[in-house]
This record gives structure tokens, C-alpha cells and sequence, in this order.
């Protein structure tokens, strides 16, 4: 039986105001993104996730909604969005959408009918309190940016509240008009091709706020809603949760029943890998991973993990215990500028890791060789870098350098006009770090970026199967994982550190005679029968154990 299209797909995050400029304004746009398409499926992505394209202020990226039946001018038109679907779904690639409403914009008509009015009918769309909330300096997201979660509204005379900044106030999910309205919102967005949703913020949608009162039980029948209502809609969209919470709360975000169906979201970001990642790559040891892996959580069957390594956010490391979290900002984010939130790093994964090439492929090796499926964000794929000199979160927004020249490729405007500076300096310059280079040359990153996609899209056993970490007397640095499942079984070797290694494998015995799919270098023929294998340092090695039944 073929498995879903979730569970083996390569998602694609992409900025469109970032990416590519089709009519010369100096801002990414759908049609831009539209021609270049036929880049992306030659890097062998199956699915792109578009951060917000709504109409929008902007104070937030898009994150902050002003109509969610439309796209922001800047990006194009509601036509521009159906053709690029159509283009998208001829090369098999499906569209995400981010999906936020926990919160609105303030500048959302909603939000403006109901403080002017207190008989608006969208008066109940938010949440307010007469009194001053006791807690209203509590709960805070962005640490240094933000102060407090309830607002006085001069118009409404109320406090309002906002899990997020004050020009983001969340609406009230207790309202049944609300959970209609969003289930219209996916309906239509789901009518214009669109394949599913990131859920943006989705534990904060679920938690039910009182002022002065601590929130109370979450209110998953929310999820259990839109999962039927989407399902119902178009019955191979998915509904994927960015749920940054502990790992005994995260199944509940798939499954209704404990050890029950599928009847929620159908995919989680795994943050708990991307912490661990992190914290394993900074101390070249594989006992972070180890522990991840085996103290992941099991998630319905058909749940998927998205297992990422950096996103549009800041790196969060607020998981991690103080003295983890110190290891990996003292590797990779070492001067104060590259952190944010008293959580976080604001950089790039390739400047993270000091361009070192074989660093950067092991990294990746190893996100695309957790359980799961892989999201790569947009520039990743070259190793494109940040800029410090941009506030916050968005030093990795810089436009996506298609050419050395100075506009990058990405616009025709003159560059002053770019919706964002193209990185001129550093050695992640445009004119140094750039895809036309990287397709002419067969060593660049891009050229094994599509080998890792190529390869990946092969190993089914690893989207789909069960991970076994193996037991064997392994230097620390060394990770040896496998996955079983009917379509195969495949053995993975990483090391992470810079030291070359020799790791006894008499112990793993395959039913067939072994093959190496992927690796860092050419280790030479395999025996038919594992022995002692050679790892160099930072390398990775993946090795067919079985050839399973994909009919
Ligand atoms: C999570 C998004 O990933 C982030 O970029 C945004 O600022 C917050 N939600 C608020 O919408």
C-alpha cells in the first residue's frame, strides 16, 4: 500500500517577499515564486509551505492578519495564488499555508468593529476584561519586545488580551462564530488548491484565558473540529501543528484517545529533535540524540513529526536545561547580536557552523535521518547566511540569492528598493554564495542537497518506519540508527565529531547483502556482510540493510 503523501514528502518553507520578484518593485511575489517552480522540483522538493501571504501590516511578517480571504497586495492576487497551485500541482508539488488566528491584526476589521462598538457582533470575537487583569504582565512571548499580554483599549474601554504583541490580539475560541469563520477560512483557501496548514501558535489557539486566572484544561475539541471539517473538505489535506510543548502534551495534539486514531493534527514539528540536534552538533556528541530518540514520543499511527533545523523564527533553545543552552549559544552564537529573546539565536545554519562544509552536510544527513518528514527552509540548500545588521528575526530574511550579481537575481529594481537589503558582505555574499554558481559546479551544496533530496525520497523506511538507536560500544560522538518498515530497512551511521572513527558492526545482520544509498565520502566497496566500518570525522553513512515491497 502506498503510504501518504505526508509521510514521505520534502517540504519547501518559503518567504514569498523574499524569494523572487516578477514585476519589479523590489518584493517577492506568487508569480515569482510561480517561475521558479521548476527550480524547486529539480531540487526534489514535493511540498512548499508559504509563510503568511495574507493582507497584513507587517509588524509581525504577515503574522498579523488584516483579511484572511486575501492576499497581500504586495505578493499578487487571488488569481496569481490558483495559477501558481495549478503550476505547482503539474510538477506534483503541494502548497501550505500558514494558518494564524490565535490572533488577528489589530488593523483586522474584526478587531476594529468590536472595540469601537460594544454591540459590534464581533465584540465577542476577542477577549476582554473590564478590570485590570492581575497577570497582565505575565505569559510573555518576546521577552525585550513585549511587556505585557493585556492591553487597555481607549476605544473600547477595556483590557484586551494578546498572547503575542499588543497589535495581535487573540481571538476568543469559545465563540462559536469564530470556529465557523476559520473552518470558512480553510474551506476557501482549500477550494483554491491549497494541499493543508501550518497551524501558527496552535497550543495558545487551545488555551481557554480569564484574566487574573491561571489557564485552565486545553480546548482540544478545537483541533478534533477542523481535522473532521478538513478532512471532509478534501480528504488528503493536512493540518500540521507548531505545538512547542513538553513531550507528554504533544500526542494529544494527534490523537483524541490515548493510543487512539489519527483524528487531529496529522503532523508536529519535532522541537524537541531541533533542540537536540543543536545541542549534539555543539558538543560533538551523540547521547543528546540518543535520549531524543528514545524518549520521543509515540504519536498516533499516521501522525507525522516535521523535523527541522532552523525556521523563520530564532533558533529556540528554551528547552534546553541553562547549562545546555550555554553550550550551544558559547558554539554558535558567540557574540550577543546572533541571540534574541534570552532564548534564541537569530543566524543562519551555514554561518553557525563557520561555512564548514562537511559540518553543514553532516547537519543536514542527520535532520534528514531523524524520524519524520524533513522542512528546509528556503537558501538553506546553498548555505546562504543572515544579517546581523537587521532587527530581530529578520536577519534571515534576506532575499534568496539567485546570481552573484548585485541584485542577486532577485529583482529587477534598483537595489535600494528591495523589500530587504541582499547580504553584500561576509563571506555568505550574494556574489560568493549563489545558486548559479552552485549549479555549475557538481561539488557545490546545492548539487548534494539534491542528492541528500533524491536519496531521501528513495529511503521511504525513514518517513515511515520505526527509529531503533543500536546499542553497540560506539565512541560517544557516534550515532548508529535504523529504521524497519515493510518498505525497507536502513542502518544509519553519523559522527559527530571532527575525529575519525571505526565502529564495529559484526553485531547488525541484514537479510540481504548490504549497499551504501548516501555518504560523505567513497568508503569503497561494502562486504556482503557488515564488518568493521571507517567513518571519518563529521561523516555519515547510510546503508541499505533490506530492499522492502513498495507494490
Ligand atoms: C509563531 C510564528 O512562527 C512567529 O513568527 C510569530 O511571530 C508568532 N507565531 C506570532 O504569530
Amino acid at each position: 500500500m502506498s503510504e501518504r503523501w505526508y509521510k514521505e514528502a520534502v517540504v519547501y518553507c518559503v518567504e514569498v517577499d523574499s524569494f523572487q520578484d516578477s514585476n519589479g518593485d523590489g518584493c517577492g511575489d506568487l508569480r515569482g515564486l510561480t517561475s521558479r517552480l521548476d527550480y524547486l522540483s529539480r531540487l526534489g522538493v514535493t511540498c512548499v509551505w508559504l509563510n503568511p501571504i495574507h493582507p497584513s501590516p507587517q509588524r509581525d511578517n504577515g503574522y498579523d492578519v488584516s483579511d484572511y480571504y486575501g492576499i497581500d497586495p504586495r505578493l499578487g492576487t487571488l488569481g496569481d495564488f490558483v495559477e501558481l497551485a495549478t503550476q505547482a500541482r503539474q510538477r506534483g508539488i503541494r502548497l501550505l499555508l500558514d494558518l494564524v488566528v490565535n490572533h488577528t491584526s489589530d488593523q483586522h476589521p474584526w478587531f476594529q468593529s468590536a472595540r469601537n462598538d460594544p454591540g459590534s457582533p464581533y465584540r465577542d470575537w476577542y477577549v476582554w476584561s473590564s478590570e485590570e487583569p492581575p497577570d497582565r504582565r505575565q505569559g510573555i512571548v518576546f521577552p525585550g519586545e513585549q511587556t505585557e499580554t493585556w492591553t487597555f483599549d481607549n476605544k473600547a474601554g477595556q483590557w484586551y488580551f494578546h498572547r503575542f504583541y499588543d497589535f495581535q490580539p487573540d481571538l476568543n475560541w469559545s465563540t462559536r462564530a469564530v470556529r465557523e469563520e476559520v473552518k470558512k477560512i480553510m474551506g476557501f483557501w482549500l477550494q483554491l488548491g491549497a494541499s493543508g496548514f501550518r497551524i501558527d501558535a496552535a497550543p495558545f489557539v487551545l488555551e481557554q484565558v480569564t484574566p487574573g486566572v491561571d489557564p485552565g484544561p486545553l480546548d482540544f475539541s478545537i483541533l478534533d473540529d477542523w481535522r473532521q471539517d478538513v478532512q471532509w473538505r478534501t480528504a488528503d489535506a493536512v493540518v500540521l501543528c507548531e505545538a512547542n510543548v513538553s513531550p507528554e502534551e504533544l500526542p494529544k495534539y494527534c490523537a483524541a484517545a490515548p493510543g487512539g486514531p489519527n483524528d487531529r493534527a496529522h503532523m508536529l514539528f519535532a522541537f524537541g529533535i531541533n533542540a537536540r540536534l543543536w545541542l549534539a552538533l555543539a558538543r560533538g556528541d551523540a547521547e543528546p540524540l540518543v535520549e531524543s530518540l528514545a524518549a520521543l514520543p509515540k504519536l498516533a499511527a499516521m501522525a507525522q513529526w516535521a523535523t527541522f533545523l532552523r525556521n523563520h523564527d530564532e533558533l529556540d533553545l528554551s528547552r534546553l536545561t541553562d547549562e545546555q543552552r550555554n553550550d550551544v549559544m558559547r558554539e554558535f552564537a558567540p557574540k550577543q547580536d546572533m541571540r534574541i529573546y534570552n532564548r534564541g539565536i537569530r543566524r543562519r545554519l551555514a554561518p553557525m557552523l563557520k561555512g564548514e562544509r562537511r559540518r553543514i552536510e553532516l547537519a543536514y544527513a542527520l535532520q534528514f535521518a531523524m524520524p519524520g518528514t524533513p522542512v528546509l527552509r528556503y537558501g538553506e540548500e546553498i548555505g546562504m547566511g543572515e544579517d546581523l545588521r537587521l532587527p530581530g528575526r529578520e536577519s534571515i530574511r534576506t532575499p534568496m540569492q539567485w546570481d552573484g550579481s548585485r541584485s542577486a537575481g532577485f529583482s529587477s529594481a534598483s537595489p535600494a528598493e528591495f523589500v530587504r537589503p541582499i547580504l553584500s558582505r561576509g563571506a555568505f555574499a550574494a556574489r560568493l554564495v549563489n545558486i548559479g554558481s552552485e549549479r555549475r559546479d557538481n561539488g557545490s551544496l546545492l548539487r548534494w542537497f539534491e542528492q541528500l533530496i533524491r536519496v531521501v525520497r528513495e529511503c521511504p523506511e525513514i518517513g515511515v518506519g520505526e527509529p531503533t538507536v543500536l546499542d553497540l560500544p560506539l565512541p560517544r560522538s557516534v550515532l548508529v540508527h535504523r529504521f524497519d518498515a515493510p518498505e525497507g530497512t536502513i542502518l544509519l551511521l553519523h559522527n559527530l565529531a571532527d575525529v575519525a572513527v571505526t565502529v564495529d558492526l559484526r553485531s547488525v545482520a541484514g537479510s540481504e547483502p548490504p549497499s551504501e544509498v548516501f555518504a560523505d565520502a567513497d568508503y569503497g566497496p561494502l562486504a556482503t556482510k557488515l564488518t568493521e566500518l571507517d567513518l571519518h570525522g563529521w561523516g555519515y553513512r547510510w546503508i541499505r540493510l533490506r530492499r522492502g515491497n513498495r507494490g
